[in-house]
């Protein structure tokens, strides 16, 4: 074989030569590469229910759109890699897995608490959730004026406590069995069920929930926010607290 067809072999192997011959379809597909296919795994990403421009202007489109896709997802994969080795997280149903960490080996406590934990935390989120979300009516509304102090206060206290979560984290309003309602904090990705109870609502104070809108301004998506709530939903995971039956 001659220096020269040796060469264009080895410029045909790099692609070099199929460049030179056809460049618009080669920088075509180097311009456009075909999307990244879902990483394949027993973990899935719940779909939003509306579009992600549902809460303008209190929250925006691109801020929802970078939290499901991305953050949200980041979980959904990161549960996918551990699932690999570990395929009971995905058989197990997640309020057992969260309410009993220490069962766990150490060597995946961790990843399991933060990423089980934001895919609770978020799907939660997303599901409590919505437009045209009415008001809390019956026995929601009985409870929040029984255990929190009636609206006002509620949301005040709701705000308040959200706004005093050093750094990361959530505020979320905690049910038991019997219906009985509570304001409470936790850092990171964790969530009411890692100690034995259960979120009935939350609100993500992560900066990445709010920052492209509200940058430093926390109090005021606090205070945006409930523009988004769906209290419909929110009657619905009371109902399924009371029964024994609410999931995440
Ligand atoms: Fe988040």
């Amino acid at each position: 074989m001659s220096s020269i067809s040796r060469r264009h072999l080895m410029l045909a192997a790099s692609g070099i030569v199929a460049a030179a011959a056809a460049p618009h379809t080669v920088f075509a597909q180097a311009a456009a590469p075909a999307p990244a296919a879902a990483p394949p795994g027993p973990f899935t990403l719940p779909p939003l229910t509306y579009p992600t421009a549902a809460f303008e202007p209190h929250i925006d489109a691109k801020t929802m759109e970078i939290h499901h896709d991305r953050h949200h997802q980041a979980f959904i994969t990161n549960l996918n890699s551990l699932a690999k080795t570990n395929p009971q997280l995905a058989t197990t149903a997640v309020p057992e897995v969260l309410g009993n960490l220490n069962a766990l080996d150490d060597s995946i406590k961790i990843a399991v608490r933060n990423n089980l934990g934001g895919h609770a935390n978020h799907s939660m989120f997303w599901e409590i959730m919505g437009p045209n979300g009415g008001k809390p009516e019956g026995e929601v509304l009985a409870a929040i004026d029984r255990d929190l102090g009636g609206m006002e206060k509620f949301q005040n206290d709701f705000n308040a406590a959200g706004g005093r979560q050093f750094g990361s984290g959530w505020v979320f309003v905690t049910v038991d069995k019997d219906g009985k309602l509570a304001i409470e904090t936790r850092p990171n990705q964790d969530n009411p069920i890692m100690d034995g109870k259960r979120a009935l609502m939350g609100n993500d104070v992560w900066e990445h929930a709010y920052y492209l809108t509200y940058q430093n301004r926390r109090a005021d998506y606090l205070k945006a926010w409930w523009n988004t709530v769906n209290w419909s939903k929110i009657a619905e995971r009371y109902a399924a607290a009371k029964a024994g039956k609410l999931g995440v």
